[in-house]
Parts: structure tokens; sequence; C-alpha cells
């Protein structure tokens, strides 16, 4: 079984790597140019007016930027970042303690915000709205008291991969709300030859856009290929990337020429060989390639959609022409062949 190249899960090597490559700067983070304008005159006017930044919300699918952006913006205005996640804050009395800790300005880094629980959420709005919460003192039962504490006016950046599940109020308390999409394989390129400068990684122009041009459009993607590809010249080559080494070290990867690891095509092949082609629902699909729905809805679905490898139909998933041909398999023949 070859390593999982875009599993969400990642291990504290790759964590550490992940910090070494992150960008500081919004001059440095690539691509995303309307996401970048966006976030850069709303930064630039909170600091003219001596303001606090308006929430942010940040969503896409894994890997393309969305916490290295919290991390920027904190920096760019010159604040402290405090860093939680909607499954961690799972209570209340969580909740607001982080709140509570605040200092002016500061932000609060909310990884994963669709996942917080409906009773911590209906305490955050007031908190974003009003900057108040309101918390439970005294004793128990009748002999409860609630209180408003004020708050010091902060910023929420919220990240989440599925803007689809945030709830409409919450949604709405967002100022600035940055979709990130996948990246175009020039960003990717730039991304790739970023990193191999960053990590010591001798790659010439044909390795790196080997490697860009097969990383889902994904920074993560691209800097976990650039790490596996380097061990592969190190070991099997003389540690030089170059586009026949990259090959075959991708190869070896079973990422194949558009960047569809094992995982992906397994999804492709068990619509076409077990459901006929689809439409199949996630849940029976999920128990087919034996993976779970919510990595299959989040991380491989989005890239197979985007590329036209499977579509989305209110009966299930089916597979496309392009997925068909991708696959080596003649396609079905269908009906509504011209809804692909
Ligand atoms: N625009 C970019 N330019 C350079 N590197 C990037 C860019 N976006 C993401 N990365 C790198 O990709 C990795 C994953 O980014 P991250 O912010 O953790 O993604 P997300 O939070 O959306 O899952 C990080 O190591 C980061 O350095
Ligand atoms: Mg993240």
């Amino acid at each position: 079984m070859p390593d999982r190249i875009v599993c969400p899960e990642q291990n504290d090597d790759e964590a550490r790597m992940e910090e070494t490559l992150r960008p500081a700067t919004l001059d440095d983070f690539i691509g995303q140019n309307q996401v970048k304008t966006m976030l850069r005159i709303a930064i630039e006017a909170a600091l003219r007016r001596r303001d606090v930044l308006d929430h942010v919300l940040l969503s896409g699918p894994p890997g393309l930027g969305k916490t290295t952006l919290a991390h920027i913006i904190a920096n760019e205005l010159g604040v402290s970042l405090k860093l939680t996640s909607g499954p961690v804050l799972d209570k209340k009395a969580a909740l607001a303690g982080c709140l509570t800790e605040l200092q002016r300005g500061q932000i609060l880094f909310i990884d994963e915000v669709h996942r917080l629980n409906r009773l911590v959420e209906e305490c955050l709005y007031p908190a974003m709205e009003d900057f108040k919460i309101e918390v439970v003192i005294g004793g128990e039962g009748a002999y409860a008291n609630t209180v408003n504490l004020p708050l010091e006016p902060f910023t929420l950046v919220g990240a989440t991969t599925r803007s689809g599940m945030l709830t409409g109020p919450l949604r709405d308390r967002f100022g600035v709300v940055c979709r990130l999409g996948y990246y175009n394989n020039d960003d990717i390129f730039a991304i790739v030859k970023r990193s191999a400068r960053i990590l010591s990684v001798t790659t010439d122009e044909e390795g790196a856009w080997e490697i860009a041009r097969r990383s889902r459009r994904t920074p993560r993607v691209a800097n976990r290929l650039l790490r596996r590809v380097r061990d592969y010249a190190e070991v099997r080559a003389d540690g030089n990337i170059n586009r026949d080494v990259a090959r075959e070290g991708l190869q070896m990867l079973e990422v194949d020429e558009v960047g569809l690891e094992s995982l992906d095509r397994l999804i492709l092949s068990a619509i076409i060989e077990k459901f006929d082609g689809g439409p199949v629902g996630l849940k029976s699909l999920a128990v087919a390639v034996g993976e779970d729905v919510e990595t299959i809805e989040e991380v491989y679905e989005p890239f197979l959609i985007q590329e036209g490898f499977m579509h989305r139909t209110p009966q299930g998933r089916v597979v496309t022409e392009r997925g068909y041909a991708h696959m080596g398999h003649k396609p079905k023949e269908r009906d509504e062949r011209t809804l692909f």
C-alpha cells in the first residue's frame, strides 16, 4: 500500500514541515489573488482606522491554505492568534474561557467551525456581534444567575471545508468571506519551487513541473509529493530531481498522470464496476471502497468533481465520460448523456 498522499491526517513530521513551509505574509502567499486582495483591503482599512478587523470566514477544501491565511492575518495586523477548533470547543465554558482571555484586536482562530455544536454556536453570536458573552454564575437550578460579561473586541477567523454546513446565522456574522478554490498549475509550480528552495532540494524546472501538475492543485499535496520524491531521488538517484526522477518517484507513489492516487481510482472503478457507473449514494460508495463518508466527501470527491471525472446528481454520484476514459473503460450508454 503506497503512502497516502491526500489523506487529511498528519503525523508530527509533516506538521513540522508545514510550519517550515508556511508563508508568513500576504506577499509570500502564492495565488488566490482575489482572496488576497480582499484581505489586504480589509486589513489595511482596519489598521488605518485603528479598528478591530471584521470577522473572517475562510472556506475551501483541505490543504489550500486556510490555516496559513489565519496566521498571515494575525501577522499582518501585528497581533497574536489563539487557535482552537469546532470539536475542541464542545462546551459553553470552553468558549467562554477562550473569549475572556482575548485582548483587544487579537484573533481567535476556530478551525472546522462548521463542527461547533449548537449550544456553543449560539453563545458565539452575541460574542461576535456585541462582544459580550452570557455566563452562568451562582448555584444550580433556581439559584443560577446569568450575567452578560463584556469582552474585548476581537476578530474571529473561522475555517471550514464545508461552508454549506454552516448555519445561516453564523455565516451572516462574518463580515469578510473568503472562498479558496483549487490553484492553477502555474501557482502550484511556484509553490513547489519555493518549497524546494526552503528545504534545499535541488530540482530542475521540468522536475518541479512534473510534481506540480500532479499535485491536485493543492499546496499541501505539492509539498508532500516534493518530500516523497526527494526521498526517492536521494535513495535511487543522485539526489537531484529532474523530470525522469520525478516521474519514477510519482509512479512508485501510485500518483498518476493527472494526480489521482489509488483511492481516487478505487472510487471511480467502484462506481463503474459495482454500481454500473452510478448514480450511487455516498454511503454505499464509502462501504465499497472501505473509506469513511466524510473523507470521501471532503477530501477526494471535490477534486474528482472539479476535474470532471465524477458528477454529483440528486440521485447520487455518477462517473462522467472522462472518468470512464481515464479508467480505460468504454463509457456507458446513457439517455441523459447530454447531462455531462
Ligand atoms: N498560497 C500558498 N503559498 C505557499 N504555500 C502554501 C499556500 N497555501 C498553502 N500553502 C502550504 O500548504 C500547506 C497546507 O496549508 P494549510 O494552510 O495548512 O491548509 P488548510 O488549513 O486549508 O488545510 C502549508 O504547509 C502551507 O505552507
Ligand atoms: Mg488547516
